[in-house]
């Protein structure tokens, strides 16, 4: 059972391998001209082959060594040495290859050889100059019976590169028997090419075993063989083989590195090789098409940056987006941007905060334009509801001035903010010198001051002003001193406008707890007498030192005008 089973084994095996063994009887011809896929190529190194047949020596991994060669070897009957025995060294290939550099297309390395050696493998090679052919013990020895044709993208002194872009014939050795620039003739000119390009390219080898010469032409991969090769070289190759060679390529990368690909390749000894068809040579990796980086790096530079600018722009132009309905055209000068809002406070920046609180937060800034000094107080809102009513309310508050009114500039309007351009009041809010205790507390004088002007600008409010305007939120915090230290009635975000002789409308009741009036909460409806109770809460708040309301006080004591009248009730002082 064992022994059947051990038959059965070698069996296959012979199916297996008599396939390549028939073969090699008529090892005498080959073209792959739609990729090695199924070419089962002796493969050393970091070689591949990419799945859509496309033969890769190497990629861009530094001092790597990259081997490919045909299954099997070259037969050739060395002791026939008469002229029929020499035109069998005869042969003839052709093969598409393109380099890819790592980084820029002059900088590549270090290239690629048409390799006929004895041995597939070329154990011990080494990378770098060596091309993976040879290494410092080995070079230059006869016994290595190997020839190459070099496609050398590195000048090395060393071996005598004539440049960084040659075509070379090498027996044995790495110093060239001949070289030349890679170039090509045709219509009467001699074109140069550039190896690394990434575009593809096609050698064409034909060794006469007659004339013992050796010609070698360059093309770019579409051309037609040209009529006069680039480099024709006399050398016996007789004295070189041995019976069986291997015939591939050898690749390598040393600290320069380039892709090293074979697209297609053709070989024949009793006769010329097959052209290669370059529509069916597989592609190149995407990207690395013909032009490669030279073309692909700039184009990708120049999208990468539109894509950045743009994307600057998108974000500016978001960062600064507004909201602007046609009816606002009238109010043009009270209409700020938010361009210049966001410059004038670095981006409402922490450093430049006034205040901050249920309504939202103050900054100071500097107009990017005028140079004027503003505070911008920023508040949310979600609802257009009533917005046009609003503006246009802060468009009359604009027109107000009064030395005893903060002056409102304008206004800008964003999804769901709204923001109020106030002049800016050097010296803060009272609220803060009354009760603030690192401040230094006001003096009589300086409260006197303070406060002797505020009626009038209430009263300019009320009365001097074409409308009435309801301030509806007078308190110390909306108390601000200006460089002089004159008291200023400001923040007129909740002011209502009615005409003389008429009742306001609403019905919603705002206001700072404590400071609103008895009947507001019965009523809903603010009067100016509701705005002079507010007022007469803020004297007592400065006459007392203390808040009108004081929840942390005995019960009796909280409210502030409670206990005032209580106080007064009693006959207290
Ligand atoms: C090159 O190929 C080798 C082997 O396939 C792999 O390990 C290495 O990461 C590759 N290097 C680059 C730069 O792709
Ligand atoms: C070489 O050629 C001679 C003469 O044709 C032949 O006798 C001999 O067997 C050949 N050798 C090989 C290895 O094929
Ligand atoms: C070459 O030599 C071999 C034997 O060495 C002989 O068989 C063959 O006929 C010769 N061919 C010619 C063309 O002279
Ligand atoms: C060079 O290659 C030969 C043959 O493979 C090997 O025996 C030898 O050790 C190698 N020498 C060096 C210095 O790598
Ligand atoms: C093209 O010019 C180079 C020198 O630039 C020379 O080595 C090469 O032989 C010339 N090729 C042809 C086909 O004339
Ligand atoms: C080899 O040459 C012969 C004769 O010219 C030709 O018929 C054949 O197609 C060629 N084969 C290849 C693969 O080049």
């Amino acid at each position: 059972m064992v022994r059947l089973h051990r038959s059965l084994q070698f069996l296959l095996a012979f199916i297996v391998y008599s396939k390549p063994l028939v073969l090699a009887q008529e090892t005498k011809q080959f073209i792959y001209n739609n990729g090695f896929t199924e070419a089962n190529l002796i493969l050393n190194g970091i070689a591949k082959i990419h799945s859509n047949g496309l033969l890769e020596l190497t990629n861009t991994s530094h001092h790597q060594i990259g081997h490919a060669f045909f299954p099997l070897p070259v037969h050739y009957n060395t002791s026939l040495l008469n002229n029929s025995g020499l035109s069998s060294f005869s042969f003839s290939t052709n093969f598409v290859f393109a380099m890819v550099a790592e980084l820029r297309a002059d900088n590549g390395g270090h290239g690629i050889a048409f390799t006929v050696s004895p041995p597939a493998e070329l154990k011990g090679a080494a990378d770098t100059q060596y091309l993976g052919l040879f290494n410092t013990s080995t070079i230059g020895l006869s016994s290595n019976h190997l020839l190459a044709i070099e496609l050398d993208t590195v000048e090395n002194r060393e071996v005598e590169d004539i440049n960084n872009n040659h075509v070379g014939v090498d027996v044995n050795n790495l110093k060239s028997i001949q070289s030349a620039p890679a170039s090509y003739f045709s219509e009467n000119e001699n074109k140069s090419l550039q190896l690394t390009s990434g575009n593809p390219m096609q050698v064409w080898i034909d060794y006469d075993g007659m004339e013992k010469l050796l010609n070698v032409a360059l093309t770019p991969a579409r051309s037609r063989k040209p009529e006069k090769p680039l480099l024709s070289t006399p050398t016996d190759l007789s004295l070189v083989f041995t019976d069986y060679m291997h015939v591939g390529f050898s690749s390598s990368t040393g600290s320069a590195s380039s892709h090293h690909y074979i697209l297609g390749w053709s070989f024949n000894r009793s006769g010329q090789a097959q052209s290669l068809d370059p529509s069916k040579l597989p592609q190149l990796p995407h990207g690395k098409k013909s032009g490669g980086l030279r073309i692909i790096f700039p184009l990708v530079i120049v999208i990468v940056l539109l894509i950045t600018i743009s994307a600057t722009i998108n974000i500016a132009r978001k960062r600064y987006a507004e909201i602007r309905e046609d009816w606002e055209q009238q109010y043009g000068p009270q209409r700020f941007s938010y361009k210049d809002l966001y410059k004038a406070t670095k981006g409402f920046e922490d450093k430049e905060l006034l205040g901050r609180g249920g309504f939202g937060m103050v900054c100071r800034g500097v107009l990017p334009t005028s140079k004027a000094e503003v505070a911008v107080k920023k508040v949310s809102h979600d609802s257009k509801q009533g917005m046009k009513e609003f503006v246009a309310e802060i468009a009359s508050t604009g027109r107000l001035r009064h030395r005893n009114l903060v002056q409102l500039l304008g206004y800008c309007r964003r999804q769901g903010e709204l923001f109020l351009v106030y002049d800016y009041m050097p010296n803060g809010s009272l609220d803060k010198f009354l009760f603030n205790d690192e401040e230094p507390n006001l003096n009589s004088v300086h409260g006197f001051q303070i406060i002797k002007g505020l009626p009038s600008g209430l009263l300019h409010l009320h009365e001097e002003w074409e409308q009435v305007v309801l301030h509806r939120d007078v308190k110390a915090s909306n108390v601000l001193l200006d460089a002089d230290l004159n008291g200023r009635i400001g923040d007129f975000g909740l002011s209502k406008f009615y005409d003389h002789g008429s009742t306001p409308q609403t019905t919603c009741v705002v206001g700072t707890l404590g400071y609103v009036a008895p009947e507001l909460t019965r009523t809903g409806r603010p009067t100016t007498s509701s705005d002079v109770f507010a007022f007469g809460t803020f004297m007592l708040e400065v006459a007392c030192g203390r808040r009108p309301m004081e929840s942390q006080r005995p019960p009796e004591e909280a409210v502030l005008i409670d206990w005032v009248l209580e106080c007064w009730n009693r006959g207290d002082s």
